[in-house]
This record gives structure tokens, sequence and C-alpha cells, in this order.
């Protein structure tokens, strides 16, 4: 692959199979400066037409993906937007943590056994809901089965309905499988969650190395915002992990979601964040994102 030292622009040839593991940063020869090995794409506008279509994703489990997704949608909702929350997981936890059992989702929306309407459930005021599930298994074998254009099964799916709202926010499964590439063939924009609780910056180069592959046939797609997640000042020491993090991505990292018991009671009732504990840490800090995503500073206050 061609490596581009960001500082004096020598373009250099480097042979992927001999970059070492886990290697996040690069240096280069004619200049000597050091700079991020996988950079994240420029920020690209999203189109005007049609809404903002959002994936949040990192192949690593736990890291916060659904409650960044869920809570995110909610806030989102809450300010306003009309969101439609969709779940490619088949463990469907994003209807748990609404508090609801659909028995229809995105499966049906795919094979087209339903018609959108009837696959869509509304989860709150703005905010409606395709659900993932077990069933989601059919569609990986819809998808594997075609011999092309299986990778835009998505985009063939929620294209058609998309304009009824202004947020599309795609939650992910753990692990790379093929939702996940269709995902990534139809959002814009990428929310990565990094946990500051375990050492997820390899899983996060391992998932940009991946994003780069799927970035030769799809350019529109780029990861905008790096969402560190699971701060907790009292008794982990993460600020090295932060540190780097904003050493290697700077403008993308955002602010920290801080470790908040509350966000992990609420899924247990059902509720979002901003029901169960509207003045939690847990709730202030998804708050902070919906400001950033939206670029409006001044909501909710
Ligand atoms: N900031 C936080 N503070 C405390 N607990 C949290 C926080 N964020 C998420 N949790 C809890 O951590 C667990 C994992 O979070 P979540 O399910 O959102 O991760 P995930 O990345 O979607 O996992 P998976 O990869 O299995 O889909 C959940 O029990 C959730 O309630
Ligand atoms: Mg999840």
């Amino acid at each position: 692959m061609k490596v581009i030292c960001p500082q004096c622009n020598k373009e250099h040839n480097v042979d992927e199979s001999k970059i070492p593991a886990g290697a996040t940063v690069a240096q280069c020869r004619a200049c000597g400066h050091r700079f991020p090995l996988f950079e994240p794409a420029p920020e690209k506008e999203a189109p005007k037409a049609g809404p903002r279509r959002i994936g949040v994703t990192l192949s690593k489990g736990g890291v916060g993906k659904t409650t960044t997704s869920v809570n995110l949608a909610a806030g989102l909702a809450l300010a306003g937007y009309k969101v439609l929350l969709v779940d490619t997981d088949t463990q469907g936890q994003a209807s748990y943590l609404l508090g609801l059992k659909p028995k229809v989702g995105l499966t049906e929306l795919v094979t087209g056994e339903l018609p959108a309407s009837e696959t869509i459930i509304q989860a709150r005021e703005n905010l409606w809901l395709l659900a993932g599930g077990r069933a989601l298994a059919g569609v990986k074998r819809i998808i594997d089965r075609k011999d092309f254009g299986g990778e835009l099964t998505l985009v063939e799916a929620l294209e058609p309905i998309e304009n009824d709202y202004d947020y599309i926010i795609v939650d992910t499964s753990p692990g790379w499988d093929p939702l996940t590439v269709n995902v990534l063939f139809y959002v814009y924009e990428l929310i990565t969650p990094v946990s500051l609780e375990v050492m997820t910056l390899q899983g996060l180069v391992e998932f940009l190395k991946s994003l780069s592959s799927i970035q030769k046939y799809r350019s529109d797609v780029t990861l905008n915002y790096i969402l560190p997640t699971f701060l907790d000042k009292r008794i982990k020491n993460p600020d090295a992990i932060l540190d780097k993090l904003k050493d290697l991505y700077g403008e993308y990292v955002c602010t920290p979601i801080r470790y908040n018991v509350r966000l992990s009671e609420s899924p247990a009732y059902g509720k979002t964040i901003f029901e169960y504990a509207p003045g939690s840490h847990g709730s202030q800090d998804y708050r902070d994102l919906v400001r950033k995503i939206t670029g409006r500073p001044e909501l909710f206050s």
C-alpha cells in the first residue's frame, strides 16, 4: 500500500504483510515525522438529500455499541428529529433496551415478507425501531447465497423507506459478518466506541484495516467519531489510552462517556438513560454526544 507522510508529502510503498500486528504509528524515512498509520478518512459532508446514515460499530464486543445506538437515537428523538434505529445484531438487544418485544423487524423487511409499514414499530415519540434478533441469521444466509450484490442487501431494503427520517442509526453486532459489511455499504458516517476499561486500541486498529478494505469499493463511508466509553477516573487509569487515542486521532475523538452504573441498570427497566436517570452522568454524556453529532451546542439547555 502507499503511505504518504503528512509532513513532507513523501510517498512510501509499504509491504502490508511486514507491518507488525498492533502497529499504530509510522515514521517517515525521509523526514523522521511520526504519524498514525491508519488515519480516519477526512470528514465529508453527508449528501444533502436524505437522512444522515450513521453506523455504530467496532468488531470488539461489549464496548457500548448498543448503549450508544439506543441512547443517541433516543437523544436525537428528544431533540425533535425523526429517527429510525436499525438493529443488525442477532442478539436483538436494542429492543430490550427500549423495553419492547417486537415480533417482526429487519428480517421481514429484507425478505419482503411484510410491507415496510408493518416491520417498523414506533418506540417513542419521534423514534422508530427496525428490530434485530435471531431471525437475522436467515438474512445472512440470503446475503451469502446471492451471486453478486449481496453487500447491497441493506441498501436495497432501507433506501425506499429512509426519507421518512432525519437520522438512521444502525447498531451492529460484535465481530465481522455479512451484515456488518452491508452496514458499511449503507452508512456514510461511523461512530466507533472504544472502551477505556479494556485495551481495545488493538481492536480499533484491526477495525480500521477492515474498514479501509471496504473503502476501496465504497469511499463514501468515513469514520467520523471515535467515542471513548467506560471512562472511570476513580478505579482505573484510562488516561494512557485516552491520551494515545487523542495523539493518534485528534479531533475525531469525542468527549468520553463516563462509566455510569445507571447506564448498566437502565436496560433492565426497558428505559433509555434520559427516562431512567435524566440527571445522571450517563444522561449528560449522551446529551453531549447528541450536541456534537448535530453540531447544535444549544440543545437541551
Ligand atoms: N458507560 C457505561 N457505564 C457503565 N456500564 C455501561 C456503559 N456503557 C455500557 N454499559 C454496560 O456494558 C454492557 C455492554 O454494553 P453494550 O451492550 O452497549 O455493548 P455492545 O458493544 O453493544 O456489546 P455487544 O458487542 O455484545 O453487542 C451492558 O451491560 C451495558 O449496560
Ligand atoms: Mg450490542
